[in-house]
């Protein structure tokens, strides 16, 4: 086939990907509804997104002193931290333990003795083992909320599937795991998602910080509500807001999407661990966005559009083409392919042509555009929703932190997406939820000594 021919094909293969203005204000609308129907006591069972309350009515306001630990538990890696907050500043410690895939799809037992485990190794060696400190547990996984210290996990995401945990108390399991052990002294002061971890973390230093975003491994945001629309909570009086974990990743699980889903999406969908489950999510984010491509580019070799109609035993393979990836190749300059090129070459397919790495990279465009645009119409219906004159986006993540373009990207589309006179500005989180963790803890025992 002439080169220009393959290419005009791939290009209108590939439009399946793009969803139209029309298209994105749709998805605005349709989340919004479902937002509404998380938030409302009668619809909330039913609700996809499920709007889970937080407990979380006070952001910090610079006071919070002292020292603290935290866990963040819910990506591709687990961290233990230890901060200390002064006036002004704060010093942070951490380190980073991997979680086995054995441990990820094992039992609920086995997952918190291996974090009571790496907690009390870190604790001596930052000698603080015989101390007794407050800890905070960012745990970014769905949890009906009970209180600031009671979470009932409702689902897995993101790969994870520990016996034994769904429908119970996270809190509680990692406590019993701590008293498993019997060396360490450990108050779990909170628990919270990823999303307010950030929000947090960004608040601390940006006061109209009031919606916190994940793009990484999973897609999700939190909010700060006003007090009125929260049906499910029976708050302190006199606190005017209250944050809500949207778990938008689940947004879509009732064919709510399926108007824009393509053969690849429900083909990463039907191979996943959670078929039918965390549909916009698998859209998205980190764990799914270079599967996507890589279904594209099988489908597109397959039918002699690409490589010469020749694959590579990497290509042909599930898991092979990291998001990472998508970042680099779409990192190298228009017209040069230097990273594309040791990519394709890593995969086995350095017989790659030039336009067979102009293909790829459109590809990839395509994905992670897709996906910038999906993130934004859930941005822009939260920012329409809370309708606050001004709002920064704290944000944090692997995709939004190492992709090139997805920031532009977001900042551009939400601009054309909210409602004139509201301004925005999308902040990236520079310490990660654990931080937001140990403030969330902070914040607590703020309040309960009356500062
Ligand atoms: C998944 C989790 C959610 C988390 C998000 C980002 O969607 O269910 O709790 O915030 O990933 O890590």
């Amino acid at each position: 086939m002439a080169k220009d021919l393959v290419n005009f094909k791939i290009r209108e293969e590939c439009e399946v990907l793009q969803m139209s203005d029309k298209q994105i204000k749709e998805i605005m609308s349709r989340l919004h509804t479902d937002l509404k129907k998380g938030l409302c006591k009668d619809t909330h069972d039913k609700a996809t997104v499920k709007c889970w309350i937080t407990y979380i009515q006070d952001l910090p306001n610079g006071k919070e002193r002292g020292k603290f630990l935290a866990l963040d538990l819910g990506g591709t890696n687990f961290r233990v931290l230890i901060i200390n907050l002064g006036e002004n500043h704060f010093d942070m410690q951490s380190k980073i333990y991997a979680i086995p895939s054995s441990i990820m799809t094992g039992t609920g037992i086995a997952l918190f003795d291996h974090i009571a485990e790496c907690l009390a190794n870190f604790m001596k060696e930052h000698n603080v083992y015989n101390e007794r400190l407050a800890l905070g547990f960012t745990f970014s996984f769905p949890l009906r909320q009970l209180g600031l210290t009671k979470g009932i996990l409702q689902r897995w995401t993101k790969g994870f599937s520990c016996s034994g945990v769904v429908g119970e108390d996270v809190v509680q399991g990692l406590k019993d795991a701590i008293a498993r052990r019997g060396d360490v002294q450990i108050d779990i002061c909170a628990i919270l998602n990823d999303t307010t971890g950030t929000l947090m973390s960004c608040a601390w230093k940006n006061h109209n910080c009031k919606i916190g975003l994940i793009v990484g491994t999973g897609s999700n945001a939190c909010y700060v509500e006003k007090i009125e629309n929260c049906d499910l909570f029976d708050g302190v009086p006199g606190k005017k807001e209250l944050l809500i974990n949207t778990e938008w990743g689940a947004f879509g699980d009732d064919g709510a999407l399926d108007f824009v889903r393509t053969e690849f999406d429900r083909e990463v969908d039907n191979s996943s661990i959670n078929p039918g489950k965390q549909i916009q999510e698998k859209m998205i984010s980190g764990m799914y966005m270079g599967e996507l491509v890589r279904l594209a580019l099988v489908k597109f070799t397959k039918a002699g559009l690409l490589f010469g109609g020749q694959g590579s035993d990497l290509l042909f393979t599930k898991g092979c083409f990291y998001t990472k990836y998508v970042s680099e190749i779409e990192s190298d300059k228009p017209g040069d392919f230097t990273s594309c090129m040791e990519v394709l070459e890593e995969l086995g397919l350095s017989h790659a042509t030039e336009s067979d790495m102009a293909a790829v990279r459109h590809v990839c465009e395509c994905v992670s555009r897709r996906a910038a645009h999906l993130v934004s119409a859930g941005i822009a219906a939260l920012i329409n929703k809370m309708d606050e004159p001004r709002v920064t986006v704290g944000i944090d993540g692997s995709v939004y932190r190492f992709h090139p373009h997805f920031h532009t990207l977001m900042t551009e589309k939400i601009a054309t997406l909210i409602r004139p006179g509201i301004t925005f500005d999308l902040m990236l989180s520079e310490d990660g939820s654990g931080r937001g963790a140990a403030l969330v803890a902070a914040v607590a025992c703020r309040q309960q000594e009356g500062r």
